[in-house]
């Protein structure tokens, strides 16, 4: 007792001199670091207006109240269901795809939507009215996507993106550039350069397979284009300059510890949303608009560019999100490259694919026949139905198969065998293209070069 009182006692006065101290400290360098990111002084009781990024989700306010995380680095959702994409919508500060603006782009580019977009794999947007209006007003726009090749070996969720990219360039008739940012998996991963790059040469032969045109697809390695094209990095200067680190460690959650490569790396995957980085595909043009589909975790990278934009004299980029391809284990996390079991990978066999369905796909299915024919089975969390969303194109089969399997007349192995036979010819069709992708034809798509596209 009496050593407590004693240490109490001290405290009291010898912490608090100290304490008072650290706060002024603190409270200074809080009104510099306002001052920094707003542009004005800092007044009690008047909040800034506008243009300031709010962290809405950085780690620590995500981690801490069951809400599902998403951010670059990390997803999973405290559902079974997966991620709340409506609630992400309302946090992320985007607009939901709904019906008007499906049938906008159908109108638009006078096809039928992909069925990406009709069941809400790509479910989020910023600003595609607006590409929709210059569009239909003859100006033209471009697209932007891109991967970080983290290893050689690319699982289907991958590909989402660019299947999705692919059919964007055909109805649009628009060229496309695709970042490959090798520098950013270096400055991430254990891994050398020499190792980064030659990933993303990999990599990009299993997004030529895809079928983008050549004439209109610009496809690059951050590690060669960042010191090939002065435009370029100029843009990247531009976005350095007009961030602030208190703001990305508040949009990606980076702390004191982390390596200054990561602290700047935002800059890079932001300037290629801008047109003026590309002079050999717009000769200069700094006005084409720039439409990005992407998965929502990338969304923080946009936030901050789109925040930049106006304040460096340049468009903000439009954005298309998709959500997240699920794991085979559930909708919980998505698919990761590291855990060879939770993905099919673009280089598995017809046995391979088989066996991981059979093994691993979670099943919302009951665990008896008995009880699987009297109650049915549970589409939202059956990770086998949730795969045939993404791949099975035909709407009434699909339609049908979720009938059947909620009344219970389709079994659990059924329908991980309808899966195995969609994906099974889908990836060797995959691995045949990617086969016909030579040396040469991956140099041309990574040439800078003008595009072939008339405004
Ligand atoms: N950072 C992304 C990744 O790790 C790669 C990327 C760069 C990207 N630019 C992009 C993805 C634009 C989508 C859109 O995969």
């Amino acid at each position: 007792m009496e050593s407590c009182k004693y240490l109490s006692s001290n405290m009291i006065v010898l912490v608090p001199q100290a304490e008072i101290d650290a706060a002024v400290q603190l409270l200074l360098k809080l009104k510099v670091d306002y001052k920094q990111m707003t542009g004005q002084d800092y007044k009690a009781g008047c909040p800034p207006s506008e243009n300031l990024i709010v962290s809405n989700n950085g780690p620590a306010a995500d981690d801490c109240d069951g809400e599902d995380l998403v951010d670059p680095w990390n997803v999973s959702a405290s559902s079974t269901k997966g991620v709340d994409y409506d609630k992400l919508i309302v946090r992320f500060g985007s607009s939901k795809i709904d019906k008007e603006l499906l049938e906008r782009i159908e109108k638009v580019s006078g096809q039928r939507a992909h069925h990406f977009l009709r069941r809400g794999i790509f479910f989020s947007h910023r600003d595609m009215h607006q590409i929709l209006d210059a569009y239909e007003k003859h100006k033209s726009f471009y697209l932007y996507t891109g991967r970080g090749p983290s290893s050689e070996a690319m699982h289907v969720g991958h590909l989402i993106p660019f299947i999705f990219t692919k059919w964007l360039q055909d109805v649009f008739d628009i060229p496309l550039v695709i970042q490959m940012t090798d520098d950013e998996k270096y400055l991430w991963k254990d891994l050398t350069l020499e190792e980064c790059h030659r990933f993303t040469v990999e990599n990009a032969k299993d997004i030529i397979a895809c079928g983008f045109d050549v004439n209109k697809t610009f496809i690059f390695s951050d590690l060669d284009y960042m010191g090939a094209s002065p435009q370029f990095y100029r843009n990247v200067v531009k976005v350095q300059k007009h961030v602030t680190f208190n703001q990305v460690k508040g949009i990606f959650g980076f702390t004191d510890s982390d390596c200054i490569g990561k602290i700047s790396f935002p800059a890079i995957q932001a300037a290629p949303s801008f047109s003026s980085s590309f002079p050999q595909i717009f000769g200069g043009k700094k006005d084409v608009p720039c439409l990005i589909p992407c998965a929502i975790d990338q969304d923080p990278y946009f936030r901050m560019t789109r925040d930049v934009a106006p304040r460096i004299g340049l468009l903000k980029p439009a954005l298309l999100h998709s959500t997240f391809f699920p794991a085979l284990q559930g909708a919980q996390t998505k698919m990761s490259a590291s855990d060879p079991n939770s993905s099919i990978f673009l280089t598995d066999t017809p046995k391979q694919i088989k066996n991981k369905v059979n093994k691993h796909a979670f099943s919302g299915g009951k665990d008896t026949v008995e009880e699987h024919r009297k109650y049915g089975g549970n589409t939202e969390v059956d990770v086998s139905f949730l795969y045939l969303t993404f791949f099975l194109e035909d709407d009434e089969k699909l339609e049908k198969i979720k009938e059947d399997y909620t009344s219970g007349a389709l079994l659990t192995g059924e329908l991980k065998k309808i899966l195995i036979e969609t994906l099974q010819p889908m990836i060797a069709q995959h691995q045949e293209r990617r086969k016909q992708v030579t040396d040469e034809m991956v140099q041309q798509f990574m040439t800078p070069r003008p595009l072939n596209f008339k405004f």
